[in-house]
């Protein structure tokens, strides 16, 4: 405990640990430790952003995908789900009814979808552009080539999240069939940096395979990478997954990392994850008061929102973009936080 508490106070001084110093934290983890952290978490975040809590609009696009990632529910080989993708109208006009309600970041999120040429992305992202000059547009596309970040970038884009899942070559063999791999994701990870989009990366908590190790591994790879934003979230089995009947991450651990991030990186956006809205009705206000300062509510059309099942029983598949929208504006005020009209950039000089 003693120790625990000493490793948290370096950690908020020098803003970095050394690997067996992580796996300790990890390891060691209790309740008295865990509430110490979150105290000091929520310090740093009220400090850093007062009581405001930034949103995104999600519209997950499309579901096609051809890659086969075992934990998730749109890998290709599950031939159970209904495919779909919007057309740039339908995007634009989740655009447009985000906007009324005070959305000023769209998140376009898809799988890889070959469909998804260079050309067609430009065009949305043009349009968007164009229809909300004061909106941001992150990416969420996937791993594609320098050439196409590039050109996106150029296209107007601003943002884009790409999770590493895990930073341990081991474990990312144990979450994905051989034809995918963490050195390029990585890869892309610095060449989106390079680029200049701000750049989110992020991993599943309790994901199978993943040890104090690797957790030890991601914190010191985002160190490394200082990532604008960092998305974390409960694994959570999908029925239809080679992962199906494996065991899902819990919210006591997915808590005790955004406590762990928030003092690493003070400036982060860290979301609070629909996933962890999933595993406890209260997931999300806990995250916020674990350090987490963003929600991303869902603007795709009810239509095809069950479509996009990435995990069973994920939320608010039934609900409209407005009572999305007010139900966390009432949760995050029942904390005393309030979601503000902003597009929330991540801010150096804070
Ligand atoms: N195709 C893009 C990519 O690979 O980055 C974006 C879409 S992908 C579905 C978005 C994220 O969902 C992944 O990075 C992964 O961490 C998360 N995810 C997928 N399956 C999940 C599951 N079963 N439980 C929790 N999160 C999951
Ligand atoms: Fe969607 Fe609460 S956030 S219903």
């Amino acid at each position: 405990m003693k120790k625990a508490l000493s490793l948290i106070d370096k950690l908020n001084q020098e803003k970095a640990l050394e690997l067996e110093e992580w796996v300790f934290l990890i390891e060691h983890r209790e309740e008295e430790t865990a509430e110490t952290l979150f105290a000091l978490a929520r310090d740093i975040q009220r400090r850093q952003f007062g009581n405001q809590i930034y949103t995104r609009g999600l519209i997950e696009y499309t579901n096609y995908c051809k890659n086969n990632c075992y934990y998730c529910g749109i890998r290709r080989d599950n031939k159970a789900v209904e495919r779909y993708r919007l057309t740039p109208e339908e995007i634009l006009d989740c655009c447009r009814r985000g906007y009324a309600l005070g959305f000023r970041t769209f998140v376009l999120q898809g799988g890889e979808d070959g469909y998804d040429t260079d050309e067609r992305m430009e065009e949305i992202i043009r349009a968007i552009k164009k229809g909300y000059p004061d909106c941001a547009i992150t990416l969420s596309l996937g791993e594609r080539s320098y050439e196409s970040y590039l050109r996106l970038r150029q296209a107007g884009a601003d943002r884009y999240l790409l999770r590493h899942e895990t930073a341990q070559e081991t474990h990312y063999g144990m979450l994905h069939p051989p034809e995918s791999s963490g050195a390029n994701r990585k890869q892309c990870l610095r060449n989106l940096k390079e680029i200049g989009y701000q750049t989110g990366t992020g991993f599943m908590v309790g994901s199978p395979g993943q040890s104090p190790q690797s957790l030890a591994e991601d914190m010191i790879f985002i160190r490394e990478l200082n990532p604008h934003m960092v998305g974390i979230g409960p694994f959570v089995p999908h029925h239809e997954t080679p992962f199906a009947r494996e065991k899902g991450g819990t919210v006591e651990l997915t808590l005790y990392m955004l406590g762990l991030l928030r003092v690493m990186l003070p400036k982060a956006l860290l979301p609070a994850t629909t996933a962890l809205g999933t595993i406890d009705p209260k997931g999300r206000e806990k995250g916020i008061l674990a350090g987490a300062n963003v929600v991303m509510p869902n603007l795709s059309p009810l239509g095809v929102r069950n479509k996009y099942e990435l995990y069973d029983n994920k939320i608010c598949t039934g609900e409209e973009a407005a009572e999305c929208r007010h139900c966390l504006a009432s949760r995050m005020e029942s904390i005393g936080y309030k979601l503000v009209v902003d597009r929330g950039d991540y801010k150096e000089e804070n």
